[in-house]
């Protein structure tokens, strides 16, 4: 079985992004043969500065190698590695009505933002039909927002097959409806977007920083509070045992605890769980020629499946 996934390169990941996309990413490794790749031609749908855009790529390889991507179980590269997925992406768009791209709500919400549409932006789901069947795909992890994008291709896949005969695999999307959202320093969602976010990586003055700033009532300090509804516990809870929560828990009903007090253990706790991570991607940071060779390395793999399926769509509309 194949797992599939693509990560855009935008920027320094979070706790909601480790909790809700990397961490589940990394178990799937066990389940299968996964491909994880770097969308950097989709980036470019919205990215016009080079040096930001070339500064992301090599970051979030090491905050993904760093977080435990494991690069004998996983084909890890650059989607740009491998040019061959805009070949079959021009050979999807032959057979993909306007009318699904017209229905992304990606595509609309952008629209609605005030985006300029241009045409990337508008065949961004083609694009990643292609991602995703050029390397014969059977499971696709995907968040809540890529959904319909995977049913675009599932749609794209199957009209292909039905016009041409049966080249793809019909991939599945797997969906983490049961990941909990983590909360921001605001109590709203934690998102890049909201500017609400406490990062992974990153000196540890800033993570101090976005940590004591998350936002609580103004009960003083020898008061009772709820555990229930704050919104320190909530994070203390990704990283506590049960004990330790408990005791977090407790200091909250039992009074003569701080906000401030509970700011602080979560960021210690934090700072204990990220630290052998942060070893890891400082030291990979000093050795880029290898982060590069892991990527070409990754490349090449992904070359050799994907001219195997190019293959057989070129002879299958007639150009071979
Ligand atoms: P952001 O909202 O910061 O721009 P992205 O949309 O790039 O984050 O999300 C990348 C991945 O991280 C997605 O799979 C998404 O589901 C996950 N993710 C982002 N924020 C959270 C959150 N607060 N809680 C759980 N998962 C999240
Ligand atoms: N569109 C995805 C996102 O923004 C990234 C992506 C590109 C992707 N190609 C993919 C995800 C193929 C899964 C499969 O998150």
């Amino acid at each position: 079985m194949r797992i599939l996934t693509g990560i855009q390169p935008s920027g320094t990941p979070h706790l909601g992004n480790y909790f809700g996309a990397i961490r589940s990413s990394i178990d799937l490794q066990a389940k299968g043969e996964t491909f994880l790749f770097i969308a950097d031609f989709h980036a470019l749908t919205t990215s016009n500065d080079p040096k930001a855009l070339r500064e992301n790529i090599i970051n979030l390889a090491l905050d993904w190698l760093a977080c435990g991507l494991d690069t004998g179980k996983t084909v890890f590269f650059r989607q740009s590695d491998v040019p061959q997925v805009t070949e079959l992406s021009w050979y999807l768009s032959n057979v993909t009505p306007v009318g699904f791209m017209e229905r992304a709500h990606s595509y609309k919400d952008k629209l609605a933002k005030g985006f300029a549409p241009n045409m990337g932006l508008f065949t961004y789901p083609v694009l990643m039909a292609a991602d995703i069947l050029l390397y014969q795909s059977n499971l696709v992890p995907v968040g809540k927002d890529q959904k319909q994008h995977l049913e675009i291709t599932r749609d794209i896949a199957i009209k292909f097959n039905n016009q041409y005969g049966e080249i793809f695999t019909i991939p599945e999307p797997l969906t983490s409806d049961n990941v909990a959202v983590v909360p921001g320093i605001d109590g709203q969602k934690m998102s890049k977007s909201y500017n609400n976010t406490i990062p992974i990586f990153g000196s540890p003055k800033k993570i101090k920083q976005a940590v004591m700033s998350i936002v609580t009532d103004s009960k003083g300090l020898e008061e009772p509070k709820d555990p229930d509804s704050c919104n320190v516990v909530a994070l203390y809870k990704l990283f506590a045992s049960p004990e330790e929560l408990e005791t977090m828990r407790a200091n909250y009903r039992n009074g003569n605890y701080g906000y401030g007090h509970a700011k602080l253990a979560l960021f210690d706790k934090m700072q204990e769980f990220f630290a052998p991570m942060r070893a890891r991607r400082d030291e990979l940071a000093k050795d880029l020629g290898y982060v590069e060779s892991i990527l070409k390395k990754g490349a090449e793999k992904a070359a050799a499946e994907a001219e195997k399926t190019l293959k057989k769509v070129r002879e299958a509309v007639g150009l071979a």
